[in-house]
Parts: structure tokens; sequence; C-alpha cells
């Protein structure tokens, strides 16, 4: 089956929108898992800039796109990027699966309000956790439900007075009544009915046929509610073994698992980040590779690449082939390190331990990486810096993994395949 998983492998924001823009072109259908509106990446579709949450980056190519039922959608934003894609000239090809959750307003106050609490973990306030909390409870809401008015309202009767209880003790002000929340949602529903579908069953006929199909992670591997940094983490898995309960596929062949690695590493929001930079580099980083949220604007965390944890993301994911991007950022900089291995009490670590606190003890072993300099119009692996050749080797050999693709500016026509 010619199954093809792009992969987050550090805490998301790798540049995995430009890769899994790049692989789309040969597939013939491009596939979301998991995740939500917390999700961003931004494409250069015909002279225009979009920003997404949502819609697979397959949709300006013209390939059918799925969101599968691993995923949680803000239907409102889901409508306003399909009108974006509309007025380009573009008719997206989309199916998302009925039994996708909605996220509601509800969840979205919610989220803000542990936010603002002592238990902030720096989420971005998009209903991300309630709305999958919700599901866990088996208190969601569907787009099965918001399909059909009779359906949405009995489904709103068991579950909005405990959320009415629950907001009105905490005295978080909202503007919503049952009645309102039925008005709107199933006016969306009945505008987004078009898209909905068996996105599981539709991806199944398509793998019987042969025919190839893109798996676009979102988030990345230590943001992943059971293996990444708890509790700073997602509420989904963006772990590559999740498209499967985030489809309904079955165990089928995986022909290709592409780890996506940024030149150095980079976190929104709280936790544990044990290459952490300050200072002077962190700053020419964030400004020479714009590490801004998309969703949220926030200026992202810096620090050098993370060998220790890109071992453990490898033995999480099973990489086939790494993507390297955001070289070109590291160009010029007199000083780049990389962390080979953990010291934790007087022990060389070579993975991440999975306990949290053990994992703030641990220190960074730094080795030096020779400077090199890229123009960003080297066309093959044998143009580049004879020392980013070398960064990239050692990439290579550490993680015993081939680097087929290295992302050497924003552009498409800045990408070299090995
Ligand atoms: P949530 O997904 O909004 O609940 O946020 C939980 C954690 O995941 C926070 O640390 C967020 O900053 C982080 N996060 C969520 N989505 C992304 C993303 O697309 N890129 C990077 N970090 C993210």
């Amino acid at each position: 089956m010619p199954i093809h998983i792009v992969v987050g492998t550090q805490f998301g924001d790798e540049g995995k929108g430009k890769i899994t823009d790049f692989f789309s072109e040969s597939v013939d259908a491009v596939v979301r898992y998991q995740g939500g509106t917390n999700a961003g990446h931004t494409v250069v579709a015909n002279n225009t800039k979009f920003r997404f949450h949502l819609l697979p980056s397959g949709i300006f190519q013209g390939k059918k796109c799925f969101i599968g039922a691993g995923a949680c959608i803000e239907p409102f934003s889901l409508k306003k990027e399909i009108n974006e894609v509309k007025k380009v000239g573009i008719k997206p090809k989309l199916v998302v699966d009925f039994r996708t959750h909605i996220i509601m307003p509800y969840h979205i106050l919610l989220d803000k309000e542990i936010e603002s609490s002592k238990n902030s973990i720096g989420t971005t306030k998009k209903g991300i956790g309630p709305c999958y909390a919700d599901r866990a409870l088996r208190q969601g809401i569907r787009f099965f439900d918001i399909l059909d008015k009779k359906r949405l309202r009995e489904r709103l009767e068991k579950v909005l007075p405990e959320k009415i209880v629950f907001l009105k003790a905490k005295k978080i002000g909202f503007d919503f009544t049952l009645e309102s929340l039925l008005k709107k949602y199933s006016l969306i529903g009945e505008k987004l009915k078009v898209f909905a579908g068996d996105a599981s069953k539709k991806i199944s006929s398509l793998l019987e046929a042969e025919k190839k199909v893109l798996f676009e992670g979102a988030q990345g591997t230590f943001l992943d509610n059971d293996f990444g940094t708890y509790p700073f983490v997602t509420s989904s898995h963006p772990i590559a073994g999740s498209i499967f309960t985030g489809t309904g596929l079955g165990l089928t062949h995986v022909n290709r698992v592409t780890g996506v690695i940024k030149a150095y590493t980079s976190r929104v929001g709280e936790g544990p980040f044990p290459t952490e930079l300050n200072g002077k580099i962190a700053e020419f980083i964030r400004e020479k590779g714009k590490e801004y949220g998309t969703t949220t604007g926030r200026p992202r965390r810096i620090g050098w690449l993370d060998m220790p944890m890109l071992r453990t993301s490898n033995r999480f994911n099973g990489f086939t082939d790494i993507a390297l991007t955001k070289i070109d950022v590291l160009s010029e900089l007199k000083k780049v390190r990389y962390c080979s291995e953990y010291e934790l009490n007087g022990e060389r670590l070579l993975e991440m331990p999975s306990n949290l606190e053990l994992l703030s003890e641990c220190k960074p072993v730094y080795k030096k990486v020779k400077s090199f300099k890229l123009k960003g119009t080297e066309k093959s692996f044998s143009e580049l810096d004879v020392n980013a050749r070398k960064y990239i080797n050692l990439i290579e050999k550490e993680l015993k993994t081939r680097v087929k693709l290295v992302s050497i500016g924003p552009d498409r026509k800045q990408t070299i395949l090995r």
C-alpha cells in the first residue's frame, strides 16, 4: 500500500507545510489525521500567501484532500479557508469524516480559562484540549450532528446543561443559549454538508486501487499526548502511528515515513527544552528563521539541534528518510553547536528520558559544527558548502537514516533532493 507519512520530529514548526506541499505534487491524495486549528502553515499559491490551519496543503494542487476522524474542526474557520481557496479559482476536492469532532464555543472559553490559571501550559487557546476531552468523555459534538438539526438538538440537550453550570460556576461570561447554538451550528452544517463523507472508507478505496496517499502530520512528536513531554503537550497524537486511529485504516503497509527535522530546535509554549538558548544567537535565529507562531504570533523559543531527542523521535516514528529544513538559517553563524548526548548524574544518555523530572535535570553535551555559508541558490547536494554537507552527514550518521531532502529557503525551488 503506497502510504507516505510526513511527520514532525521535534516540537512542531519544523517546516512540514513546505515539505508536504513539495511531496503533494506526486501523490493522488493528502490526509490530515490529527489536531485542529492549533496547527498553522503558510502556503504561497497563485501569488497569494495563505495561512491555513485545517486544510491539507494538497488542496492547491487540485488533489483529493481528507480530514480524518482523529482531527477536530472549528467549522467557521474551515468555511473561511474553503472560501479563500475558492476565491483564487480552486475548487476544493475535500472530504471531512462524519466522525470528526467539532470545536464548540465553550471549548474555547474553557481553554482560555485554564490558560489564565496557574495550570497554564501555553496552549494556542483554540479549544483543542477541551474538545478532545469531551471526545474521551463521550460528550462531544461530531460533524454528523451538525448536519441534522434534530440530532444536534438531542446532542446539545444532553451535553450543554453541564457546560453551562460549569461556565456559571467559574463566572466565565458567555453569550449563547441552546437555541442560538442550534441555529448557528445547523446553518454552518448545512453549508459544509457537501464536504461531509466517510473519509476512512474513501481513503481505503484509494489505497486498494494502489493510489499514492500522503499523510500530513500536524504539531510534532514531543507534543504527542502520550509520548511527548506531558503535560506540556497537545491533546492529539502527532506521531506516525496515529494515522491508523486518526483515519480508521487497517494496519496496511506504510512504505515511507519522512521525519521532518529543522536544523535547530524551536518550541512554543511551556515545557522542558534541554538545548534552549537565550541571548544574541537565539535572537538571530528567531529573526532570520521568522520563528513566530503562525496561529498565535508568539515568539518561539530557540535551541540547538538535539540528537537524544531525535533518536527517540526516530524510535517512535520509524523514519525511512529525513527532510532537513531551514539549514540556511544557520548560514554564516560563527558558532553552531549540536547536542550529541545528555549527561545525567555522571552518566551519558543517548535518548531522552521518559520521566519529565529526569529530563529537566539532563545537561546537554555539545559538539561544535564548523560554520558554513549558503547562497540559497544551490541546486544539488554537491554544490552546498562542504561544512554544511558535513553537518548533514553527521545527522545521517547519528540517526542512521538518509537525508533525502534539504530545504535551503522558503521557496519551492530552494529544495534539494538526493
Ligand atoms: P494546544 O494544542 O493548543 O492545546 O496547545 C498545547 C501545546 O502544543 C502548546 O505548547 C502549544 O504551543 C503547542 N502547539 C499546538 N499546536 C502547535 C503547532 O502547530 N506548532 C507548535 N506548537 C504547537
